[in-house]
């Protein structure tokens, strides 16, 4: 039985790759290690409360102790590793929490999984192969920094990251693949443009908005509104770094995307108009400090070595997600009020 040690699973896409990894492969062992942050949410995962071969360990990644503990229980074939502090705006407010958990926690991740893989810098790759060990790090576009007009995002751009969050990033993209080099550890590293789909939680722009919507309130868009970004629908992206957990090569970097570019405006008129609502709510706010113009990714890469495309198009992937928000209002609810924070005590404290 292979076992698959899932970080940040409570989060919106480790959630969203927990339910594909179930469904595409039934006979793994899953282990879901999230500290659960106020971005994560154990309600995502409701559906797993009886599976006997998902459990749920509340840990934070920068406890060495705690992890170490874990690879001693558990024979753990492969890390997905999603755990992080997330949202840009966040970062400009507490860098240190974006290094300490995105940094400093991927190192403790990869020590625990250097010591108990027992490789050696002389067999990078071929017992990795035999062993069928792998540790997925799931990094994200914004490592490049900002492009102008025109151009993409390929794996040989340089990094040059421009917040704190991206900075965190890069950060840790550039420690993985240093174990890689150094101790011969087998990592694959995936940067993927903007996610949307369910269990978002409503900080980030699309669920932001569609709540907004929903009640009635301002729809803040920063600056002129004509940053562009480049959506991509989660379950593509699951579908991808399953992939390339798969049939990745080992040392490698895949960037993930759609070719999906739009404007912040265009999308926000875009959930305006799903609610048939008007223009007017429509708020100029101030930008966000080194806010980046424009992401676009190039995922060449992606098709030419692993066949991946994504399967969601646009208008069909943000209309079901319109649906999804309109019909879990519970959903958002919980978080807005705050009572998805006592779903773990109520589910975990008598065990
Ligand atoms: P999220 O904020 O929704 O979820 C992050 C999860 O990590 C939460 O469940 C949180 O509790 C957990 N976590 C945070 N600190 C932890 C710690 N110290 N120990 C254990 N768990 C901890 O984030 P997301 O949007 O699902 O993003 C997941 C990953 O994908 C991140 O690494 C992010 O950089 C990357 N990524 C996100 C996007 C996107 O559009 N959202 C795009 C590309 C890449
Ligand atoms: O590109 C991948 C990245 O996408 C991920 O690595 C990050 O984890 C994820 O949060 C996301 O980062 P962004 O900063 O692009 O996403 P966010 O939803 O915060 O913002 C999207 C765009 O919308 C951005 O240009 C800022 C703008 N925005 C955002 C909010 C929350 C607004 O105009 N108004 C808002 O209220």
């Amino acid at each position: 039985m292979r076992t698959i040690l899932v970080t940040g699973g409570a989060g919106f896409i480790g959630s969203n790759f927990i339910k594909h990894l179930r469904e595409k492969h039934p006979t793994y062992l899953i282990l879901n290690v999230d500290v659960l942050t106020y971005a994560g949410n154990l309600e995502n995962l409701s559906e797993f409360e009886t599976d006997p071969l998902y459990e749920f360990h509340k840990i934070d990644i920068r406890n060495r102790d705690a992890m170490e503990a874990l690879f001693l229980s558990y024979k753990i074939d492969e890390i997905v590793h999603f755990a992080a502090e997330s949202h840009v705006d966040r970062s400009i407010l507490e860098p240190e929490l974006f290094l300490t958990t995105n940094v400093l926690g991927t190192q403790v991740l990869l020590d625990a999984a250097l010591r108990h893989w027992k490789l050696a810098p002389d067999d990078k790759h071929s017992r990795a192969y035999r062993e069928g060990v792998c540790f997925v790090h799931v990094s994200t576009d914004e490592v490049y920094g900002s492009l102008g007009e025109t151009g993409f995002f390929t794996e040989e751009t340089p990094l040059s990251p421009n917040s704190p969050y991206s900075a965190s990033k890069a950060s840790s993209d550039l420690l993985v693949r240093s174990y890689h080099e150094t101790y011969g550890l087998p990592v694959k590293t995936t940067r993927c443009s903007n996610n949307y789909g369910p269990y978002q939680f409503p900080e980030k722009l699309i669920p932001l908005m569609i709540h907004n919507c929903m009640t009635n309130q301002p729809l803040p868009v920063y600056g002129d509104g004509g940053h562009v970004r480049d959506w991509l629908h989660v379950r593509d992206h699951c579908e991808a770094i399953d992939l390339v957990r798969e049939n990745g090569r080992f040392g490698e970097v895949y960037n993930i995307g759609g070719h999906n570019e739009k404007t912040n405006l265009e999308l926000v008129r875009t959930i305006i108009q799903a609610f048939g609502l008007s223009e007017d709510q429509i708020r100029f706010v101030s930008d966000r400090p080194g806010h980046d113009r424009r992401y676009a990714i190039d995922p060449t890469k992606m098709r030419m070595e692993l066949g991946w495309s994504p399967r969601y198009r646009f208008e069909e992937g943000i209309e079901e997600t319109i649906e999804w928000y309109k019909t879990h209002p519970e959903w958002v609810e919980s978080i807005v009020s705050g009572s998805y924070r006592s779903y773990y005590e109520s589910m975990y404290s008598s065990l």
